[in-house]
């Protein structure tokens, strides 16, 4: 397939409105994004990403009455949320409607919806009629995309447009929420933090990662580089594990001793904003170094940092 680059709204618009697919930038990632109520469109994304029926997709609206249109009822919770939160880092989990197709939901009576934080795909979402149904842009289990380029290296071939919109300014995925029973559910650390999430709602419970997950998409495995890695204290793994062919990924210092070729720091100022921005796209370079393994350093686990533990414990399942 002959594809485009650019940041033409309309084109991108026209291939939607034909149930074709397109990469599109939000401020967490690069989605691939689909008529979300078009089950052939909603099909199409799952061949491209190879990605499990068991897997369900996120649905992007560009305002809070769009949503009524999608579920059944918005909790309480949710009101608020989304008021403090959207457009942004935040995806929310209702009941749907019978409109949202099964394939969107993987089969689930709920789906996943947010406002994406950014300003061309919002212009997007507002000449179109209907919702945008998109994953990250990659591979199944591989690295999420934050830039135009990421995208057209792996899914260029099998996609007519990718909307270019700069580097992701997040660079991690959305937090996902969901209402059971009353209680605030975490059910994916993201670019929205938990504490600023319980300032608005109070305690949540946080059940991000499972063996078996009884919500489909929490796979433990995932955002991973094909190059093993190995994530935790950064010189203990170093001294353990460390060879000639190994690379680095730290937080804010280099490893002293160490070639600083091989040697990515996240974030030289120490703000876990910066290390999550930078986080995917180090994984990606490293991870095309010819390097045997990768280690990685945790951050600290708050605000942001969360989101970045758990990509990188995932990525080392
Ligand atoms: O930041 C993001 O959220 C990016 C951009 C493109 O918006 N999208 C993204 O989508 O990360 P994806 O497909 O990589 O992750 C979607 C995840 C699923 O794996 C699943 O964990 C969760 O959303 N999900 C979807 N529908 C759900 C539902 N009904 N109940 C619980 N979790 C759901
Ligand atoms: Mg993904």
């Amino acid at each position: 397939m002959v594809f485009g680059i650019g940041s033409n709204i309309e084109e991108a618009a026209l291939f939607l409105r034909q149930g074709k697919l397109v990469a599109i930038p939000t401020e967490t990632v690069y989605g691939l994004a689909g008529n979300g109520l078009n089950p052939d469109a909603v099909l199409e994304i799952f061949k491209v990403k190879s990605r499990p029926f068991f897997d369900p997709l996120i649905l992007h609206i560009s305002s809070t009455d769009q949503l009524k249109s999608l579920v059944l009822s918005i909790p309480e919770p949710a009101l608020k949320l989304a008021e403090v939160f959207w457009p942004g880092p935040l995806t929310m989990v209702f009941p749907k409607k019978e409109i949202v197709p099964d394939l969107v939901s993987s089969g689930l009576n709920t789906v996943a919806i947010r406002i994406p934080d950014h300003p061309l795909t919002r212009q997007l979402l507002q000449l179109l009629d209907f919702p945008l149904a998109a994953p990250s842009a990659n591979p199944f289990g591989y690295i999420s995309p934050t830039t135009a380029q990421h995208v057209a290296d792996q899914l260029g071939e099998k996609i007519p447009y990718i909307l270019d919109g700069g580097p992701c300014k997040i660079g991690v995925e959305s937090t996902i929420v969901g209402f059971e029973n009353g209680k605030v559910i975490i059910y994916r650390a993201g670019g929205t933090s938990i504490e600023s999430i319980e300032e608005i709602v109070g305690k949540t419970e946080i059940i991000t990662s499972q063996e078996k997950p009884s919500v489909p998409g929490m796979l433990e495995s995932h955002y991973a580089p094909r190059t093993k890695l190995m994530a935790g204290e950064i010189k203990e793994l170093r001294n353990k594990y460390g060879t000639e062919k190994t690379g680095y990924i730290t937080f804010r210092n280099y490893i002293p001793g160490i070639d600083k070729n091989k040697q990515m720091v996240l974030s030289p100022d120490g703000s876990l904003d910066l290390a999550a921005r930078n986080l995917f796209s180090s994984m990606r370079l490293m991870d095309a170094s010819g390097y045997d393994l990768i280690l990685a350093e945790l951050v600290p686990d708050e605000g942001l940092g969360r989101a970045i533990n758990d990509r990188l414990r995932r990525a080392s399942k």
